[in-house]
């Protein structure tokens, strides 16, 4: 299976600071915000993954993620000119995915989650359909949401709903089988402009084949697109790794513990890290200390 990282948009929520940086490079305490999508989509299993950002903020990533060797990984980029929707991914990348399977994440979310990777893997090894999760929110308007009839099937998907018909809101983490370009390709804009995530998902949805795994409140999940949602998530990663001394969202870490690199690479990245904490944990880790 390979995956998307979509991380362009205009970021205008987060104005001033994005109106000269991107968003998703924005620290979440102390990493880059993509650093933590990236890490999830790597412990789903996926090697190959294709950033998409705007053109002006692609170089960046570049110049951060590179090819992707030293994290056991093959990276591409991809520029989309303008943000005209999250499934716009699928037309963008539809060469690079090849007919393949394909997952994609939104470069602003961040999933915690005890067992995470054990959903993450079971999601990328179904053949077919699609699997979406879905997290209790109290504000479920100002996202994709699921309700579920009384046996506990998905019923209906809806995008922004001024009336939510559940609290369940989808977050930006899909897995999609190979027919996933040809799907997009078939859904038209809304009335916004943009190809839905939601349109999509509702195809899977309406064909029966749309798998929803719900969340439960052991779970954190949190998109850092406004203020106080970055500084939610900064605190967030802070107190879980100052408590625990684990790190959250680490490619490096994630690399090593899935076997994409040895531990000499994992010494080198700590090295690469100075002294920073970052750089300790991973040094310890190195040596054996957490196991
Ligand atoms: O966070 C989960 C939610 O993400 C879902 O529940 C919604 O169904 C889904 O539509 C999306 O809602 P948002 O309101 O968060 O979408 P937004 O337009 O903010 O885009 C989410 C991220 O994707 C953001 O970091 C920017 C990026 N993006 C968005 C669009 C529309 C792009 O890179 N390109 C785009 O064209």
């Amino acid at each position: 299976m390979k995956g998307i990282l979509l991380a362009g948009g205009y970021g205008t929520r987060l104005h001033p600071m994005t109106l000269a940086a991107s968003k998703q490079l924005l620290p979440v305490y102390d990493k880059p915000m993509a650093y933590y999508p990236l890490s999830t989509l790597m412990l789903a299993g996926i090697r190959d993954v294709l950033i998409i950002s705007s053109p002006a903020d692609l170089p960046q990533f570049r110049r951060l993620l590179g090819d992707g060797r030293r994290l056991g990984m093959r990276f591409a980029f991809a520029e989309q000119p303008k943000p005209e929707g999250i499934a716009q991914a699928f037309l963008i990348g539809r060469e690079w995915i090849a007919g393949e399977a394909c997952a994609l994440a939104l470069g602003d979310n961040l999933i915690f989650a005890d067992h995470l990777s054990v959903l993450l893997r079971a999601a990328s090894a179904r053949p077919q359909g699609a699997t979406v999760f879905a997290y209790r929110v109290r504000d479920p308007e100002r996202y994709g949401v699921v309700s579920f009839d009384d046996a506990g099937h998905a019923e209906e998907i809806i995008e922004k709903p001024a009336q939510p018909l559940s609290n369940w809101a989808v977050t930006g983490l899909y897995f999609y089988d190979r027919r996933v370009c040809d799907i997009a390709a078939s859904i038209a804009p809304s009335p916004r402009g943009e190809l839905e995530i939601t349109d999509l998902n509702r195809v899977y949805l309406e064909e029966g084949s749309l798998h929803v795994e719900r969340l439960g409140r052991g779970c954190a999940w949190l998109d850092a697109g406004t203020p106080d949602s970055l500084l939610s998530a900064a605190t967030f990663v802070q107190t879980i790794q100052s408590r625990q001394g684990m790190l959250v969202g680490c490619p490096e870490e994630v690399a090593f513990r899935m076997g994409y690199i040895d531990r000499d690479a994992l010494r080198q990245h700590a090295h690469d890290l100075g002294k920073t904490e970052l750089g300790r944990v991973l040094a310890d880790l190195a040596e054996g200390a957490h196991a």
